[in-house]
């Protein structure tokens, strides 16, 4: 009997052992995959559980392949997570489509990886209203840093009654918050001031237009973008224009005050030179960071005029609009005048010196004359 359980007990720590050091070939995709619209006008979560039966999770790491795009993207964004949700903006007027799989590697699997087969999963939010109804040429502009002006143009179907709003939101926002200063035109929203954005830079801005009419639904528009690549800067300040004795000119000006940070900014500098023609163009002489500029006046005009402008530079933003030009003109007197004058100034000596020595030449034959018989001079 003791040797019967002997081996019982032998034969159940074999398979153990086997089973144990056996090695999990396949996996299965997470579970309950879903996109979850918690009303942030495009922030949105995917979320999934993990797959059932996984015996070995002490041995090895589990970890999902996550997939995303909108309808109409080419790529798919590529995540690699070890949790359960993950939050990313959209566009809202899209479809939009995951996708998951399970990664599976360590010792359970001899260290290869392995993978299961994705599960899918897309989301879109009921659209409602005529897309006629939606508005037209939204812009935005985030000027100098301090404030954010959007405009549109209304539906090119707005019912008469329509009343356009706009929502915003962006992370660190409870709940989504709408404008409380528009811009009008004939009574009607078409725009919208907003200040105190600070926090708001380098993450993703999320705004919704939309509206309500009496008669009818109106589409509303989605729009995700980012503060830092719409920054209109204000012009650069206290231009000042020197002229050295070699003619070389050096322009300075400072960074526009306010709050546009002085290191993201590029400037170009522009040069006209012309003599009475005030339509002439501007030559691009310079584009640079720093807020000094020295050329030499090469073609020599004598009316000058510089300008500066500044845009948020590659280091703070992946683009931005240019500021309104400041500039200034100046004078500069012509090499070749001043040689000139010294030209006539030396013409009119040898001159002065040829007349008066044809007259003394003069006045010595006439002198002499009185004395011999005249010659005819
Ligand atoms: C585990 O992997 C090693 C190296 O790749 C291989 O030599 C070995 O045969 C594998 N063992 C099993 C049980 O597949
Ligand atoms: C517009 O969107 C906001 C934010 O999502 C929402 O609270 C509001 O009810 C919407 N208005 C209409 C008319 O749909
Ligand atoms: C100077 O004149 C030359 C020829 O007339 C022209 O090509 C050049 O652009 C001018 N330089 C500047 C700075 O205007």
């Amino acid at each position: 009997m003791d040797i019967k359980w002997i081996c019982a007990v032998t034969i159940i720590l074999a398979w153990f052992c086997r089973a144990s050091s056996a090695h999990q070939t396949s996996v299965e995709p997470p579970r309950n995959l879903q996109i979850i619209d918690p009303g942030l006008l495009g922030h949105l979560y995917i979320e999934w559980q993990p797959p059932p039966f996984l015996l070995t999770l002490d041995q090895c790491t589990i970890k999902y392949k996550l997939k995303y795009r909108s309808t109409g993207d080419a790529d798919w964004k590529v995540v690699f997570t070890k949790k359960l949700k993950y939050g990313d903006g959209f566009d809202l007027s899209k479809r939009t489509e995951a996708k998951v799989q399970t990664l599976l590697e360590g010792r359970c699997t001899n260290e290869s990886e392995v993978k299961s087969d994705w599960t899918h999963t897309t989301f879109q939010v009921p659209s409602q209203g005529e897309l006629e109804s939606q508005i037209r040429d939204f812009h935005c502009v985030y000027y100098n840093w301090e404030h954010l002006t959007c405009t549109w143009q209304l539906g090119q179907l707005a019912p008469a009654g329509a009343r356009y709003e706009l929502y915003y939101w962006y992370e660190g926002l409870d709940h989504t918050v709408q404008c409380s200063d528009y811009i009008q035109t004939h009574g009607r929203n078409t725009g919208c001031n907003l200040q105190n954005l600070r926090q708001a830079e380098y993450i993703d801005f999320n705004v919704c237009v939309n509206g309500s009419s009496e008669s009818t639904q109106l589409r509303p528009s989605y729009f995700t973008f980012r503060l830092q690549n719409l920054v209109k800067p204000s012009p650069p300040e206290k231009l000042s224009v020197s002229i050295s004795a070699y003619e070389e000119v050096h322009m300075e000006w400072s960074p526009p005050a306010g709050g546009t940070p002085p290191h993201c900014l590029d400037y170009e500098v522009q040069l006209t030179e012309h003599d009475g023609d005030a339509d002439a163009p501007w030559t691009s002489v310079s584009t640079q960071v720093e807020t000094t500029f020295t050329f030499s006046q090469a073609n020599r005009s004598r009316v000058s005029c510089v300008r500066v402008r500044g845009k948020t530079n590659m280091f703070c933003a992946s683009k931005g609009f240019w500021s309104e030009w400041t500039r200034k003109c100046f004078y500069v007197s012509r090499k070749d005048e001043k040689q000139l004058f010294i030209l006539i100034a030396v013409a009119l000596s040898f001159l002065t010196v040829i007349i008066i020595f044809i007259f003394a030449a003069q006045c010595k034959k006439s002198v002499l004359g009185k004395f011999h018989a005249p010659v005819g001079c």
